[in-house]
C-alpha cells in the first residue's frame, strides 16, 4: 500500500479566536513528529486567514468546510470563491459534505461543480460521500455511493481523482457515536474502489479513501488498519488535541 494516509479535521460551525489558538498550538505541539502522513485543519471562513498563518512553517495543511461553485468572483453574496481560498493558504477543500447536502440542499450536481470549481483554482476536492441509515437498512448503499460518486466522475472524469481525495461518511455515523464497524468500513471503500478502477485502475490504488463518522482516539487504529481506509475526516474529536493528535498517532502507524 503506497497510500500516505491523511487526517482531516472538520470543525464544522465550532470555533472563537482564543479556542482555536490554543487547540491549533496544542496540534501543532503534539503532532510535530508526525511526518508521514498529512494533516489537515479545516475551520470556520472566518478563522481560515489566522489558523492558515498559525500553521505556517509547520507541515500541517489548511482546507476549507465549502466553496461556491462559480468559477469567477462576483455577485455572490454570500459566498467564497475558490481563489480566494487558495489566497489564505488553503490547500483543500471539502465538497458535499452530508450536513450540505441535507441542510442545505445541495444536490450532486452541485457538489459536482464545487468539486469541478475547486480544482480549476488548484484547491484538492475532499470530497463526501455516504448512505442514510434508512438507505443502508433498505439496501441501497451501493447505488447510493455509485450515485453520488457517478456524477463527479462521469462530469469531471477519472483524472481528477489524481488530485482529489474520497471521504466516506456514512450518515448514520455522523455526530451519533454510532461508528462504522471496520468490516463495514472496508468493505464500502472497497467498493468505492472498485467504482473507480472499473474507469482506472492505476488511479483508483492511488486514490485516498477516507472514513468519516464518529471516529475516536479509541476506535481510529482498527479502522485505518483496514486496507482500502486511508484515514479519517474527524468532526467532534477534531476540536480536542489530545483526540484528534491520538488519530494523527493511529494514522501514522498505520503507515509503517
Ligand atoms: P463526527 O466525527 O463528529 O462524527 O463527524 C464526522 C464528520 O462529519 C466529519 O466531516
Amino acid at each position: 500500500m503506497n497510500r500516505r494516509a491523511m487526517v482531516a479535521g472538520n470543525w464544522k460551525m465550532n470555533g472563537a479566536r482564543d479556542f482555536n489558538t490554543s487547540l491549533v498550538h496544542d496540534i501543532l505541539f503534539d503532532a510535530r513528529g508526525f511526518t508521514d502522513i498529512d494533516i489537515v485543519i479545516c475551520p470556520p471562513a472566518p478563522y481560515l486567514d489566522s489558523v492558515g498563518r498559525q500553521l505556517e512553517g509547520s507541515s500541517l495543511q489548511l482546507g476549507a468546510q465549502n466553496l461556491c461553485e462559480q468559477e469567477k468572483q462576483g455577485a455572490f453574496t454570500g459566498e467564497i470563491d475558490g481563489s480566494m481560498l487558495r489566497d489564505v493558504g488553503c490547500a483543500y477543500s471539502i465538497v458535499g459534505h452530508s450536513e450540505r447536502r441535507a441542510l442545505y440542499g445541495e444536490t450532486d450536481v452541485r457538489v459536482m461543480e464545487k468539486f469541478r470549481t475547486g480544482q480549476v483554482h488548484g484547491l484538492t476536492p475532499i470530497l463526501c460521500i455516504g448512505e442514510t441509515l434508512d438507505e443502508r437498512e433498505s439496501g441501497q448503499t451501493e447505488a447510493v455511493l455509485a450515485r453520488q460518486l457517478g456524477a463527479v466522475l462521469d462530469a469531471c472524469g477519472i483524472a481528477a481523482f489524481k488530485q482529489a481525495v474520497i471521504a466516506y461518511e456514512p450518515v448514520w455515523a455522523i455526530g451519533t457515536g454510532r461508528t462504522a464497524t471496520p468490516d463495514q468500513a472496508q468493505q464500502t471503500h472497497a467498493f468505492i474502489r472498485a467504482q473507480l478502477a472499473a474507469a482506472d485502475a492505476k488511479i483508483a490504488g492511488s486514490t485516498r479513501i477516507l472514513y468519516g463518522g464518529s471516529v475516536k482516539a479509541d476506535n481510529a487504529e482498527a479502522l485505518f488498519k483496514c486496507p482500502d481506509v486511508d484515514g479519517g475526516l474527524i468532526g467532534g474529536a477534531a476540536l480536542k488535541a489530545g483526540e484528534f493528535v491520538a488519530i494523527c498517532a493511529a494514522a501514522q502507524a498505520r503507515n509503517k
